[in-house]
């Protein structure tokens, strides 16, 4: 028997760690290697077989589309497999110019030829789903699994609002006798932020990317939970079809999914040649970071549908359509250390000091850990190699270590007993997950932050003053509280390292400037923990002056909408401390003013004064943004969720989850014509339910 050659060695135990990564990935959702690493190795197993196809076995991971049946669920039978699209991985423009000549070839086309009309889209970074609907009815939803045999999900499937139940019926023509949708479950950034916060609040396992969550969510057992997890979908093309007349073009398909009311990604585009594709991939990729969702590059599909047909595919891939990669948003790198961050309100954050890495388009070398619970959760100590996650706008995290040896005994890391900052005790109150500083104001690092907070362009919008300038002031000892701010004047102020005259001035105009104000920025700068912008708006609303809100008890303050017990005892409790009141009275004196009568000048009484609405559904005529700005000019208020204290759930077609709490909790029902009567002052007590 021959010795097996080193190159035959290798496959073998690429093939071995990809099976074992691949299952952690698809199968039990919890990935330990980021997908840039799990893709290297992949390309690396295929550049081998390529080399020397005998390597190339029939269970090779490059044979096959990944994933399995889980327990639990119902095997479906895909009518037509779900395939999957090869990746360009080539990241610069060649990428798109090797595709685009590809199919000239395979097309026949000379130099000569007119260029290929392309469908771009964005690549969502989900879970693929097929949706299939009978007569318009949404019948059964499934999991890709295999290709061939996916899983019956539609329970879980039916609890996204965004996936209609039944099709709408363009004008004049029918439904199609089955129509498979294809497309992507994935999860917003804030709906994951907002996800894993919650999960982070109460001890729960946090998620470690959008996609995670949103395959967890896909494939739990329990429809309650799913529905707890935020979904969102975009369909991007076609399964089985029977009764309907498929347009000639793939753009045109999206078009007529988009009119059957199902969710189609806004972001695409029919453009021309290598150039048309290269212009795409580079307008997504300076979008990118301010997209509501992960995405790891764009598609670019022959828009043609003949042609697709001509072009055919390749063994599971078509030759007409091809994904062309972003660099990772996810990277491996070195933990150097683990160092103590001061925030606001004295909560301690543990913050990963990284071995610097070029992640999702910038050098990282400082990544949040959240808290220590988390911390020892990802099991992450010095030394380790751990991955870090950057995507959009979101802060840089540690989402887990890459298991591997440690090179020697390393202690588990500890939360300080005293602030490292101010040397003052380190609390954590019962049940809760956070260490904070209990040396509130006294400690340097929550003054620089209160300052920060106070100076913020929501807040009091004091131009110039940013951390720089701040950790300065307090270190020098020129500022200890809010109100001496007020007392810089030139001379002290151009004292300062590295001041300019001019900067300086600036300086001095905009603390000027800002003592003018009103009064709903004046209490959300005053950072009292809990009372975000929204809440200090309905706090001066309610109140109207800082006086009547300072001198509320509990019960007063939860007649203002959408505060809880929590809220109202943080609020009482900041204005019981004697200092607080007078840091107000100070910087009255200083001379900040507002019109006290903001409050009740911006509820000029309307037909909704006072009222909370939630919108549900699409209605048909009003959008929502149109229905939104309509009850705010009438007085009332738009919530996002609904509760005991909703006066009215507004409901169009595919209303979900909202209309039904609605229902249970006996909240009054409108369409769009029961709204109309509300804003008209007709309505008021009159429900309409809308089905
Ligand atoms: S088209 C036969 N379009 O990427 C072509 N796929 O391998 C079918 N994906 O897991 C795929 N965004 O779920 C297509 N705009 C898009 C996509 C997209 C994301 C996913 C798809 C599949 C993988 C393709």
């Amino acid at each position: 028997m021959l010795e097996p050659s080193p190159t035959a060695r290798r496959a073998a135990e690429l093939r071995a760690l990809l099976h074992r990564h691949a299952h952690l990935y698809y199968v039990l959702d919890a990935p330990e290697l980021p997908d840039a690493a799990y893709d290297a190795l992949f390309q690396e197993l295929q550049a081998l077989e390529e080399a020397e196809p005998a390597l190339r076995t029939p269970d090779s991971p490059t044979q096959r589309v990944l994933g399995r049946v889980l327990e639990g669920f119902e095997p479906v039978r895909h009518a037509v497999p779900m395939l999957s699209i090869r990746t360009e991985t080539d990241t610069t423009d060649a990428g798109a110019q090797a595709f685009d000549a590809r199919v000239r070839r395979e097309l026949g086309l000379g130099p000569e030829d007119a260029p290929v009309e392309y469908a771009v889209e964005l690549k969502f970074d989900g879970l693929a789903l097929s949706l299939r609907y009978e007569q318009g009815v949404l019948v059964r939803a499934a999991t890709r699994g295999d290709g061939e045999t996916g899983e019956d999900v539609t329970q879980n499937i039916r609890t996204i609002c965004q996936i209609p139940l039944r099709l709408q019926a363009p004008a004049g023509a029918a439904l199609p006798a089955v129509l498979e949708v294809r497309g992507e479950v994935y999860m917003r950034r804030d709906d994951f932020e907002r996800l894993n916060e919650r999960q982070r609040e109460r001890g729960d396992k946090t998620f470690v990317n959008p996609r995670n969550a949103a395959a967890g969510a896909v494939r739990q057992l329990d429809p309650a939970i799913a529905a707890q997890r935020p979904l969102s979908f975009f369909a991007y093309g076609l399964g089985e079809v029977a009764g309907w007349m498929v347009p000639a073009r793939h753009s045109q398909v999206l078009d007529a999914l988009a009119a059957f009311g199902l969710p189609v990604c806004a972001d695409r585009a029919v453009v021309l040649g290598a150039e048309g594709l290269v212009a795409f991939h580079q307008r997504v990729a300076a979008a990118r970071d301010g997209l509501p969702f992960d995405i790891d590059g764009v598609v670019y599909k022959v828009d043609r549908l003949d042609l697709q047909r001509q072009l055919g595919f390749v063994t599971r891939e078509p030759r007409w359509a091809v994904a062309h990669k972003y660099p990772a948003q996810e990277q491996m790198t070195r933990l150097n250390g683990i160092e103590i961050q001061v925030g606001r309100t004295g909560k301690l954050t543990p913050v990963a000091k990284l071995e610097p890495v070029f992640v999702g388009g910038t050098t990282v070398s400082n990544a949040t850990l959240h808290n220590v619970f988390e911390l020892r959760r990802k099991g992450v100590r010095v030394g380790d190699t751990v991955i870090v996650r950057r995507a959009g706008d979101v802060i840089p995290e540690v989402v887990g270590r890459v298991p591997g040896d440690r090179p020697g005994y390393v202690s588990n890391f500890l939360m300080p007993r005293q602030c490292p900052v101010c040397a003052s005790e380190v609390l954590r109150e019962k049940g809760a997950i956070d260490h904070r500083c209990s040396g509130g104001l006294f400690c340097a690092a929550q003054r620089k932050q209160a300052l920060l907070h106070f100076a913020g362009r929501r807040a009091m919008d004091i131009e110039g003053l940013g951390d720089k300038l701040v950790d300065q002031l307090v270190d020098c000892g020129l500022v200890r509280t809010l109100p001496e701010l007020y007392t810089l004047g030139l001379a002290k102020l151009s004292a300062l390292d590295r001041m300019a005259d001019k900067s300086a001035a600036n300086l001095v105009a905009a603390l000027e400037h800002s003592k003018h104000t009103t009064l709903a920025r004046f209490i959300f700068a005053l950072g009292i923990r809990h009372v975000g912008e929204a809440t200090a708006r309905d706090l001066a609303r309610h109140f109207g002056s800082i006086d009547r809100l300072m001198d509320a008890a509990e019960p007063q303050l939860l007649e203002v909408t959408d505060v809880g017990p929590v809220v109202a005892r943080s609020i009482h409790t900041f204005f019981a401390q004697p200092h607080h009141r007078e840091i107000v009275e100070q910087l009255r004196a200083c001379g900040i003013r507002w019109d006290e009568h903001e409050g009740a000048a911006q509820a000029a009484p309307g037909p909704l004064t006072g009222k909370t609405l939630v919108l549900t559904g699409t209605l048909p005529t009003l959008s929502r943004d149109e229905a939104k700005a309509l009850i705010e000019a009438a007085g009332g208020k738009v919530a996002g969720s609904v509760s005991g204290k909703t006066d009215a759930v507004v409901a169009g077609a595919e209303a979900g989850s909202k209309l039904e709490k609605a229902l249970s909790l006996g909240v009054t029902v409108l369409d769009e014509a029961g709204l109309r009567a509300w804003l008209a002052g007709e309505g008021d007590g009159v429900g309409v339910v809308s089905t």
